[in-house]
């Protein structure tokens, strides 16, 4: 990894410059950090199941024809991606009331939501990735008019596909991130889902048990957190039994 061309280091993935132009490398990292970048940590392993739980859930949503900018992955923490530029917005997705919108809002945490609800943030680690509304992304052109068309249409596809594929594992999808990126082809361009889909960027209860199997067992030192994550990787089938 060292003799490769660093372009960007963030939190919990490093991105290399790719064997060809267009092409990106992303390389899963072991550190942990929340409340952005108060707590910082290290779940040794986490890099790796990341990975492969990302692998696994790209490929998926790929079939079902939602492009990405995943190609393959290229050994245990590094896979190849497209090269897209991010749009600066983070896309929340929540079907079961936990984390931020408990606080703002209220609510009692486990409380279902209506219908899933769409939101979005700047993408800010100084301003701690404030909740914006559309208005906000038009008016500052992080996005146009049809891109947040599209982007709410994909977030609610990927909910759609990804709470299925939970619900069959028994497993309880409460709310997760997207990140969306343009991928240019001469003038023109295509949104791509992009960054990574994880329990980094999730929130996954047992359905029996409640249990967390995300990164809220490290947020609130539940401990446990390496544990959590394999199972879940476990029941997608990308990861030998225990037993
Ligand atoms: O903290 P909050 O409740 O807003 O987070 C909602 C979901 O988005 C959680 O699953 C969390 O892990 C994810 N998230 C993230 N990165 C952020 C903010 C939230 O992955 N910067």
């Amino acid at each position: 990894m060292s003799r490769r061309n660093k372009i960007y280091e963030g939190k919990a993935k490093v991105l290399f410059e790719g064997p060809e132009p267009g092409t990106i490398i992303q390389y899963f990292k072991d550190d942990a950090t929340a409340f952005n970048n108060q707590k910082k940590g290290t779940l040794s392993g986490k890099g790796v199941i990341n990975n492969i739980i990302s692998e696994h859930i790209f490929k998926a949503l790929g079939d079902i024809g939602i492009p990405t900018h995943f190609i393959e992955r290229l050994s245990m923490r590094e896979q190849l991606i497209k090269a897209v530029e991010i749009i600066p917005v983070e896309v929340i997705i929540r079907n079961i009331a936990a984390g931020g919108i408990c606080a703002r809002l209220g609510l009692e945490e486990g409380t279902p939501l209506p219908r899933p609800l769409v939101e979005f943030c700047y993408k800010s680690d100084e301003l701690n990735d404030p909740l914006i509304a559309e208005e906000h992304i038009l008016t500052f052109g992080w996005a146009d008019e049809l891109e947040i068309e599209e982007i709410t249409h994909y977030a609610l596809r990927v909910n759609d596909f990804l709470s299925g594929l939970f619900s069959g594992i028994g497993i309880k999808l409460v709310d997760f991130k997207l990140e969306f990126g343009r991928l240019y082809e001469g003038d023109d361009y295509a949104t791509v889902l992009a960054d990574e889909i994880s329990p980094d960027g999730c929130r996954l209860w047992d359905s029996k048990t409640g249990e967390k199997l995300d990164k809220d067992r490290f947020r609130r030192d539940l401990g446990g957190e390496m544990e959590a994550y394999q199972e879940v990787a476990r029941r997608l089938g990308i990861l030998p039994s225990a037993d």
